[in-house]
């Protein structure tokens, strides 16, 4: 059906208009004709921001591993459902069929549920890109359990925060991970992270490393020896369209991280609607996303929209650097990948290493390059399309949120003409806007303001795990009636979207949202440290690095500065992960603040730019004096 792949530019205009027109009738008829419902619903859709609610396809009932895996087997029960690349380049690559996939999900859920795990249980998964990964996600999914992913670099103290948010019963994990030369003792992590998680019964651990790891008696099982147990037959739960089907936790710019939840239909519906297009994918592709299945990047584009679609995804399990800066290209050349979708970050690390690793490779079977995650700046965005695409492979600048689920303002391939650094028209069904500070919408084009969404789409988060009035406060208070993204963004000409990043306190570095709360919460925890402000400041690579400022109890501290400041990015590192390690530190009689007491964190994210020619008005500050001496110290 048409509306299922759009492939010129006029029929993106005619299906975007009917998406905007009848979203319902659009979605039921995307929803009738691509997947496979137990039962189909009475309502496509009933929604009320003030609320906020959200309900799509509410009295359907389905499976998601249904449509992800058991439908493909009549017809292509051979094809390569996960491609896994190991770390080592030496290591043999995995095909995994859809065969294989339907009995290893199968045999993974029936060991679940020989654990005790039923329906609307909570699973935490905290294991590297490994198989297993994307298998038990599959396998919680399958008999109705939700999954919490963890990425498997936060630390112990940040695993057991979000273990007992949403009282996870069970974890899955490793002995340890590859990361290029190094390996990770994985298991090690968990058991400090359970000394603080009296809910979890069981951990589930699956061999990677081999290395020696303690088992706790009564606790920890080998997953092999059950798995061989387990039969290949796993009848799917029927879910409604509306259980959750996984809890993903983002960074907030205050308090505790946020448990997204995501529903079941609606999800699935977009996530493989969006992929099929935004990838322009079709049947003999392989495609490539090198986000890990611990972000929702890897959850909509690794696992479930490419699944739902039939597609060979390939499961990177090491870094861009090892054994050397061509390992990427040298994985597209040996798998002939067709779509390659990756972060700017990445894009700047190679970038900066020469094309000289790019050239040992043929690249030519690329046809779509893809971008998430942070604003890719121009430099970027030529050497991505010159070197990577030759100019041949148009680039998808694809915006979207942990909250929205699936991609929601981007290029489709050969069809939107794209400008650099431009993630361009929003996707079919997706109503932006953008609004003034007097919560006003700004119409027109060649203009900028924060960007809301203001209809529903069927990906969207439906709340915060336990917490429903932060949902609404967060995202549903700032503009009467719409979603507000958190993002600042410019409209062009021929109105074109801009994302130029977050207004919020939310910091993006290497791709990965951090909160400044929680961060000045760990270097607070320090006994020298009084008080702490964190900025982001441009990094060439990174996209933001993190500055921060640090008040000590006694300012005459004798202590070594170097030494204190090594110890404070160890107390980050042990409460968050080695990801929010601050690369400056300066140390200061006083922060900035307001009459009221709050820091002024405009003026240190200007001195952090090394932009002190305007920082407005001062005198007003309660401590004025400490503005000129930050500057004068700054690194
Ligand atoms: C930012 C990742 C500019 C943005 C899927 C957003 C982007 C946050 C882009 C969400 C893009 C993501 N251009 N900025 N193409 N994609 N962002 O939850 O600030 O990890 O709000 O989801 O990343 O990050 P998250």
């Amino acid at each position: 059906m048409s509306n299922y792949h759009i492939k010129h530019l006029e029929e993106y205009y005619q299906v975007y208009r009917k998406s905007i027109r009848e979203p319902e009738n659009f979605w039921e008829e995307v929803a009738e004709e691509h997947f496979m419902w137990r039962k189909k619903w009475d309502k496509v859709l009933s929604w009320d921001f003030s609320k906020p609610e959200v309900k799509w396809f509410e009295g359907a009932q389905l499976n998601i591993t249904e449509n992800c895996i058991d439908r493909h087997l009549t017809t292509r029960g051979d094809k390569t459902a996960i491609l896994f690349e190991p770390n080592s380049a030496d290591e043999p690559a995995q095909h995994i069929t859809y065969k294989d996939l339907y009995k290893r999900v199968n045999k993974f859920a029936n060991v679940l549920k020989a654990q005790g795990i039923t329906k609307g249980d909570r699973v935490c998964i905290y294991l590297p890109m490994i198989p297993e990964l994307a298998v038990s996600v599959l396998a919680c999914a399958r008999i109705g359990a939700i999954h919490s992913v963890v990425f498997a670099g936060f630390s112990s103290s940040a695993l057991a925060t979000r273990i007992n948010d949403s009282d996870c019963k069970m974890v899955i994990t490793s002995d340890g991970s590859y990361r290029g030369a190094k390996s990770i003792d994985l298991k090690g992590i968990v058991d400090d992270a359970l000394e603080d998680c009296p809910g979890v019964e069981s951990v589930l651990v699956a061999k990677r490393i081999h290395s020696e790891v303690v088992m706790k008696e009564g606790r920890d099982l080998w997953l092999q020896p059950l798995l061989d147990e387990a039969s290949e037959d796993c009848r799917a739960e029927v879910m409604n369209a509306e259980d959750p089907l996984f809890i993903l936790y983002t960074s907030g710019s205050t308090g505790k991280p946020k448990g997204m939840v995501h529903t079941t239909a609606g999800y699935m519906v977009y996530t493989a609607y969006t992929f099929k297009n935004v990838f322009q994918y079709r049947e003999e592709d392989i495609y490539w996303c090198t986000a890990d299945v611990g972000w929702i990047t890897g959850h909509s584009y690794i696992v479930y929209g490419p699944l739902a679609n039939g597609a060979t995804s390939v499961m990177f399990e090491g870094v861009p650097s090892f054994p050397d800066f061509g390992r990427f290209w040298e994985i597209v050349e040996k798998h002939k990948v067709t779509q390659f979708y990756t972060a700017p970050t990445a894009i700047r690390a190679l970038a900066k290493e020469g094309v000289g690793y790019l050239e040992k490779y043929d690249l030519s079977s690329v046809k779509v390059l893809g971008t998430v995650g942070e604003p890719i700046n121009e430099e970027a965005w030529h050497w991505y399309d010159d070197n990577v695409g030759k100019k041949k492979a148009p680039i998808v600048d694809t915006w979207w949120q942990t909250e929205t689920g699936g991609i929601m303002i981007t290029p489709i391939p050969f069809v939107t003409p794209t400008k650099p650094t431009y993630a361009t028209l929003p996707f079919i069904g997706i109503q932006p806007a953008l609004m003034d500070e007097n919560g006003q919408e700004i119409k027109g084009n060649q203009v900028d303001g924060r960007l809301c969404i203001k209809f529903p789409w069927p990906s969207m988060a439906r709340t915060i795990w336990g917490d429903h009035q932060r949902y609404k406060d967060t995202y549903f208070s700032a503009y009467e009636n719409k979603y507000f993204t958190g993002d600042g963004a410019l409209r062009d000409e021929v109105g074109y979207y801009r994302i130029t990043g977050r207004v919020d306190d939310v910091i993006i570095v290497s791709g990965h949202n951090l909160g400044t709360a929680p961060i000045e919460d760990a270097i607070n925890e320090h006994p020298a440290v009084s008080e702490s402000a964190i900025v982001g400041f441009p990094h060439d690579i990174k996209g933001n690095a993190l500055y921060g400022y640090v008040t000590l109890k006694e300012f005459g501290e004798t202590r070594d500065h170097n030494n204190l400041r090594k110890e404070i990015n160890q107390v980050i590192t042990e409460q968050i992960g080695p990801i929010a390690k601050l690369d400056k530190i300066q140390f200061t009689a006083g922060l900035p603040k307001t009459r009221s007491g709050k820091i002024m964190r405009r003026i240190l994210r200007k001195i952090a730019s090394k932009d002190t020619s305007n920082l407005g008005d001062t005198s007003t500050l309660l401590n004025p004096e400490v503005v000129q001496d930050i500057i004068d110290n700054a690194l």
